[in-house]
């Protein structure tokens, strides 16, 4: 697999988007960032440059910025998506947006190529229920900021072709990722699934220290032992 040989598309140019295109472009992929909504497009260059900049005063990478933003492309026109062997969606959390964008994208992009949600809580195997091709749709869970951190989710749902799942798992290591291949689309996939587990814990143990800070302050002949 050779990044410089295999283009990828991401549409929607928000906090997610500049730093997933950071990394695509770190290795080495040519990448088209497309951004319909006009203020993306204006802080789309500048949020990604200084990515690059950063990480090049902090050695993490080999060129300046200009290296690497010779292989970017940022665009309102979806038409630029063709050549694109991976789409990554990454719009904001609404089941009726990213299906606006699917219906866009898979005007222009071959049939081979794979289609993906950066979605943090969409079941995977709804939103592909929304494309042409469900087989060629999945996951692809990013973790802010997405060119430094390691963990990248590669998610399928009942109707994805493992084989889709299994290229882009592989794939995803040449973006410095030790990525998890989540064969079966469960709620919250791992990530979320574990964070709300340990948001329920946090709930319940300041829950826990209200009752007995109550319970510790209240007159001495009322004071009641709760569990
Ligand atoms: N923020 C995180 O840490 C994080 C982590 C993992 C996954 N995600 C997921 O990534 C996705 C994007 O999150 P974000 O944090 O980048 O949000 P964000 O709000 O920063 O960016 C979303 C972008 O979508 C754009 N947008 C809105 N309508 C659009 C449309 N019709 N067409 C194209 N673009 C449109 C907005 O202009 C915005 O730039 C969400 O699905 C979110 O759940 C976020």
């Amino acid at each position: 697999m050779n990044p410089r040989e295999i283009p990828v598309g991401i549409v929607g140019l928000g906090l997610m988007g500049c730093s997933i295109v950071t990394c695509l472009l770190i290795a080495g992929h040519p990448v088209v960032a497309v951004a319909p909504i006009p203020v993306d497009l204006e802080k789309a260059g500048p949020r990604i440059k200084e990515h690059l900049l950063n990480a090049w005063q902090n050695g993490l990478i080999d060129n300046e910025p200009e290296f690497y933003l010779k292989q970017l492309i940022i665009t309102e026109d979806y038409s630029l998506l063709e050549p694109c062997k991976l789409v990554n969606e990454c719009t904001i959390e609404n089941v009726d947006i990213k299906n606006s964008v699917y219906k866009k994208v898979e005007t222009v992009i071959s049939k081979d190529a794979i289609l993906s949600s950066n979605t943090s809580a969409i079941p995977i195997s709804q939103l592909q229920q929304l494309t042409l091709y469900p087989e060629r749709f999945i996951g692809l869970h990013w973790t802010e900021p997405a060119h430094t951190t390691r963990f990248l989710e590669v998610i399928c749902g009942d109707a994805t072709d493992i084989s889709k799942g299994e290229y882009v798992y592989e794939l995803s290591h040449l973006w410095g990722k030790e990525p998890i291949l989540v064969r079966k689309d469960i709620a919250g996939f791992i990530t979320n699934r574990l964070m709300y587990a340990m948001y329920r814990e946090a709930i319940s143990l300041v829950k826990m220290a209200m009752r007995l800070s109550r319970m510790w302050t209240a007159p001495a002949g009322i004071m009641r032992v709760t569990s």
